[in-house]
């Protein structure tokens, strides 16, 4: 079955995954492709629509990324944004400048709700604007369909030969009818029926694993985490049992998590598949023994995990494929869209472990963004705790426990980062729960961390020496920035007492504020 797509031409603009996100969102399936690729492929491909993305060039400068006129020649209608509609004008003939004004930011904006693309909007609303050119005259037989106060083209569009070029972002939230504006091109404009939907991805995806796979056998390193989690799912329901799962258990989880992890997938739960556990906890501890550099920190796990899946891959012997949990954004920024990805290493260290013999890869999310991942994992029905879990670091505990780690500190940590997360959980739900929305502090990380510092303390008449604990809480889009999350106060004290009560080893509890940068979210 071939499904309807639209594709993005990437101009180097910040926001070419948002674009394909949300048309996604639209339920028109999205991929994108650099300008680079060529037009003989475009066409090849049919798409139902083509966007071209924002970029920090000016299109008038020689070397600037462009394309060739033809592409607006095939019949298939183009959306250009900010770069992409000055590089449409541009090449069709219209003229682009630096703009007297440069706009940023929010921006009150004029639209003729007569053009198909601002069918049903207002005349007026706020739209995200961010250029230093700006298109002074349209191309011939285009008509301007929207304006701001500093802006002449905010819109122009060709109906006839179905050609938009806007000058803003509908792809950001801050342009309030951002999604309808894309939600009118796929339909009104690329008439897309909208057959991207989750559950028809499942049951497609079936088919075609069961069809690829024959009655071979898949061998998958399951981490708990949501893509590998999901991926097992899929696979399982496609294949059962000829699935084998290995989920290394390095004691460097959260705590229950090895035993939650296992009750989804073990022989107790609702997927068929073969599960291996493998309890290496205490082989972590001794080769982790004495070593407090993070670095040094970071490859002793992954390359423990390497040996030790290895290990178990050669037990089980030669298998046909090798299943990975690559998701969408990984195949992008590998610049292979569309090719093979490159192999994603487990733990973010470089390689596949040598003796695993198997004939090829799979990979089965690789067409989906993460919040499609989480919602595949819904549909496969599991559970909700770890299609949604927070981001976990593949080294785990391992660098949020600061210097050396040893058993003892683990499980300090363990303790300490349960009550923490339970009382962020309980005091974000009681929040919702009164105000009827999302509590404005409710961070997206929040975990504790073993501080590797020990300090003077009083308990009863006793005096004590032990650790500090280290709250981090979080809040961010896309966790490359970040800002401290604004924990209510009385949230902090509760989780400070209970941790001093009850988590043995531990006398002073900070609450860390830094943001990223300068900070990272993670200690190590
Ligand atoms: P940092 O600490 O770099 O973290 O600000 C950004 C995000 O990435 C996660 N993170 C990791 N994830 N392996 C992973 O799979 C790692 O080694 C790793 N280090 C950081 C971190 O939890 C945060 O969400």
């Amino acid at each position: 079955m071939k499904r309807e797509t639209v594709i993005v031409l990437d101009f180097g603009g910040q926001y070419n995954q948002l674009v394909a996100r949300r048309v996604r969102e639209c339920n028109v399936y999205c991929e994108i492709y650099s300008y680079k690729t060529d037009i003989e492929k475009i066409k090849e491909m049919n798409p139902k629509g083509i966007i071209l993305t924002g970029g920090p060039n000016s299109c008038y400068e020689e070397g600037s990324p462009t394309y060739t006129k033809e592409l607006f020649e095939l019949g298939i209608p183009v959306l250009g944004l900010c770069y992409g509609a000055q590089l449409m004008q541009h090449i069709m003939g219209g003229k682009v400048e630096k703009a007297p004004v440069r706009e940023y930011g929010k921006t009150d904006t004029y639209f003729d709700t007569t053009s198909p693309l601002f069918a049903e909007l207002p005349e007026e609303s706020v739209v995200w604007m961010s250029h230093f050119d700006y298109i002074s005259e349209v191309a011939p037989d285009f008509h301007i369909c929207a304006c701001t106060n500093d802006c002449p083209v905010a819109a122009a569009e060709n109906r006839e030969k179905q050609l938009y070029a806007i000058q803003f972002h509908p792809e950001v939230l801050h342009t309030v009818y951002g999604k309808e504006i894309l939600s009118n091109f796929v339909y009104k404009v690329c008439e897309c029926s909208g057959d991207w939907k989750m559950d028809s991805f499942v049951e497609s995806s079936i088919q075609a694993i069961r069809e690829k796979v024959g009655d071979g056998k898949v061998l998958l390193a399951l981490s708990g985490g949501v893509d590998s989690s999901v991926a097992a799912g899929l696979l399982s329901r496609a294949i059962g049992k000829q699935l084998t799962c290995v989920f290394v258990d390095h004691g460097l989880l959260r705590k229950n998590e090895g035993d939650e992890v296992e009750a989804v997938f073990g022989p107790t739960g609702d997927f068929d598949l073969n599960f291996i556990r493998v309890n290496a906890q205490e082989r972590y501890y001794n080769k982790l023994a004495g070593v407090t550099e993070p670095e040094a920190k970071r490859k002793i796990i992954g390359e423990e995990f390497i040996r030790i899946f290895e290990e178990e891959a050669k037990k089980i012997g030669a298998v046909d494929f090798l299943a990975q949990g690559t998701i969408y954004p990984d195949v992008v920024e590998s610049g292979l869209g569309g090719e093979s990805a490159v192999i994603k290493s487990h733990h973010n260290v470089g390689g596949l472990p040598d003796f695993v013999d198997f004939k090829e890869i799979i990979e089965p999310l690789r067409d989906l963004f993460k919040d499609e991942v989480r919602k595949a994992g819904l549909e496969l029905g599991i559970p909700k705790e770890l299609v949604f879990r927070q981001p976990f670091p593949g080294p785990g505990l391992g660098i949020r426990i600061i210097g050396e780690v040893t058993g003892e500190k683990v499980k300090i940590v363990q303790d300490a980062d349960y009550i923490y997360r339970s009382e962020v959980d309980k005091a974000a739900a009681a929040y919702e729960e009164a105000n009827g929305k999302e509590a404005p502090w409710k961070p997206n990380q929040y975990f504790a961390a073993l501080t590797n510092m020990r300090s003077v303390g009083v308990m009863g008449d006793e005096r004590t020496y032990d650790y500090a604990v280290a709250l981090r809480a979080v809040r961010t889009i896309d966790f490359m920035t970040a800002e401290s999350a604004e924990i209510p106060f009385e949230v902090l004290q509760t989780v400070m007492s209970r941790i001093i009560n009850e988590v043995k080893g531990v006398n002073r509890v900070f609450y860390d504020l830094t943001s990223k940068p300068p900070g990272t979210i993670e200690f190590e």
